[in-house]
């Protein structure tokens, strides 16, 4: 199996865009969290949240994405829950979410995305961000609105938790990892 170094150098050679790069380590970082949480393999958890969109610059076409990576990556034999995780983490594939790993990648992939949008207007990115700096945001239609509000409850509800645990979460899962994630307060 395929180890955690291995899908790094991966994620690198088929994601060259910045934005891009941190929107898979957001996610890995949201992933790692949860796996923490519910005492599960947290290198495999990162893995499904690094790879989630690793096919996206080159693929980004909804008949495409995230197919071919899925295809790639089954091709170098990484985990059958991995995979099917990936494949279901776009709601338009309509691939079932039947393992805790799928339905929290589906649960934070959104959120992780709209996290980072709020850091970004906030003068400490992620440095003290509160619930309700996301949930006041949440409500404000103009803001951020490529981030599908629906997915994103859908997701949660699916999880488990009430949204404002979640989002405390994926908040604090992003926060231990916020450097890399480049939402670190500026010096
Ligand atoms: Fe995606
Ligand atoms: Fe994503």
């Amino acid at each position: 199996m395929p180890t955690y170094d291995d899908a790094l150098t991966l994620f690198h050679a088929w994601t060259k865009d910045d934005g891009l790069r941190r929107h898979g380590y957001a996610v890995e970082a949201a992933m790692a969290a949860y796996a923490q949480r519910f005492a599960q393999d947290e290198a495999l958890w990162r893995m499904t949240g690094l790879l989630h969109d690793m096919d996206y610059e080159r693929h980004p076409d909804p008949e495409e994405h995230p197919y071919v990576g899925v295809q790639t990556l089954r091709a170098q034999g990484y985990p059958p829950d991995l995979c099917d995780a990936i494949l279901a983490h776009a709601p338009y594939t309509e691939a079932p979410r039947e393992t805790l790993l799928a339905k929290t990648l589906f649960a934070v992939d959104e959120l992780a995305g709209f996290i980072t949008a709020v850091a970004l207007v906030r003068p400490t990115r992620l440095e003290g961000m509160k619930v309700k700096s996301v949930t006041k945001k949440l409500k404000d239609k103009r803001f951020a609105a490529g981030v599908d509000r629906e997915h994103l409850r859908a997701g949660a509800k699916a999880l488990g938790p009430p949204l404002k645990v979640h989002i405390e979460r994926v908040i604090a899962g992003m926060q231990a990892e916020a450097d890399r994630l480049g939402l670190a307060a500026p010096a």
